[in-house]
């Protein structure tokens, strides 16, 4: 097993190095010129027109995967997309029919309660499409197409390289639909090329600049009782996922909320040195939102949290009422979640690992669910 774990210390730490190459190899062969074409969507053109409706279901981590995918497919084919547990999805009725598409994300393919969602939907007419890391595993036997993450194997039971490389293939979902829809311009579509072929080189910058700045921060906080995550936009299901992961391998208690939802809420579980993590979104993308999410920081400052901001380069309008600063490579707003994820995995596995604990086997949990 220590050969196979190619000298790291666990199967999570490998595979949260090798994130760059995840989110590569899951764009290899998708570009072409200025454009994204997913060559196994050849011919399939029809899913994506004459829908009126998306809807992406799926579980645990790869259901913050499909968050971050409602936001670039809404942005970019101009459908309006739903985000539904699986286990949620059938056993409501749910409105779908012949002009709905279905798209499931799983890492195995084999998670029973997404395939049984897929199963229904495809019971009711709509088109399914699944986003899947294994071949030939059930969940894409059973869809009508599929685009595979190509993340390699992957052994830890938190997920870290398949839930980049599902970012990633929703993000060339969504400009694959785009343009087959027209509702991307040419501008739009390069633009976003170019920023995807950027991406591997970005990751592999966060995991050099802050593995070590977040590995010792997590080693000062193994006492940690309750950690918050705080983000908007994209940066909300990243928040989800930094939670998870956290609850996941070092069983402690915490929360991902959207910032916005503070003021109605969570806001009074702040106390003097509760630690929250605030995924800040760049300036650049919106002035508007960044600046709420600065007074979001302000307000929780102002009431004694520990606050560790994940920023872009340059961002300073942080530095007042940040304990700690993360820093993240400059990029599109919808890519965010693929640079802002890294320091969050790392936190997660090195407080685990200062507490003792087994990162690739956590207690209760497995890999894969293949019952209901
Ligand atoms: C299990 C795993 C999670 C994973 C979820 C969905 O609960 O412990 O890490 O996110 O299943 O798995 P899938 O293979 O469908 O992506």
């Amino acid at each position: 097993a220590a050969a196979e774990k190619g000298g790291w210390p666990s199967f999570m730490a490998k595979e949260v190095a090798e994130q760059p190459d995840a989110v590569a190899n899951t764009i290899r062969g998708r570009i072409q010129g200025d454009a994204v074409v997913i060559p196994e969507l050849d011919g399939l053109d029809e899913l994506f027109i004459g829908i009126n409706r998306v809807i992406i279901t799926a579980c645990g981590t790869a259901s913050y995967a499909a968050l971050v995918g409602k936001y670039a497919i809404e942005q970019w084919a101009r459908v309006p997309v739903d985000v539904e547990l699986a286990h949620e999805f059938r056993y409501r009725d749910p409105v779908i029919g012949d002009d709905t598409l279905v798209v499931s994300i799983s890492q195995s393919g084999e998670t029973m309660d997404t395939l049984m969602a897929v199963k229904y939907a495809r019971e009711r007419g709509a088109r399914t499409l699944s986003v899947c890391n294994t071949q030939g595993a059930t969940i894409p036997r059973e869809s009508d197409a599929v685009v595979y993450t190509h993340a390699g194997p992957e052994v830890a039971v938190a997920s870290t390289k398949a839930f980049s490389a599902q970012i990633t293939a929703l993000l060339l979902l969504g400009l694959h639909m785009g343009r087959v829809r027209g509702t991307l311009t040419s501008a739009v579509a390069s633009d976003a090329v170019a920023e995807l072929q950027s991406l591997p080189e970005k990751v592999a910058q966060v995991l050099a600049e802050e593995t070590e700045h977040v590995s010792q921060l997590a080693g000062w906080m193994a006492d940690t009782r309750s950690v918050l995550f705080l983000g908007r936009h994209v940066g909300f299901p990243i928040a989800l996922e930094g939670a998870l992961k956290l609850k996941e391998i070092s069983y402690i208690h915490a929360e991902g909320f959207a910032a916005g939802e503070l003021k109605h809420g969570p806001i009074a579980l702040i106390e003097p040195g509760q630690p929250v993590f605030v995924i800040v979104p760049s300036p650049r993308h919106s002035s508007l939102v960044h600046s709420k999410v600065v007074s979001n920081i302000q307000e929780i400052r102002a009431r004694g949290a520990r606050v560790i901001v994940v920023a872009e380069e340059g961002d300073a309008a942080v530095l007042p009422y940040a304990d700690e600063v993360i820093r993240i490579p400059l990029t599109g707003a919808l890519f965010e979640p693929l640079l802002a994820v890294v320091p969050l995995q790392i936190f997660a596995m090195a407080l685990a690992t200062a507490k003792g604990l087994d990162v690739d086997q956590p207690r209760n949990l497995a890999k894969s669910v293949t019952v209901e």
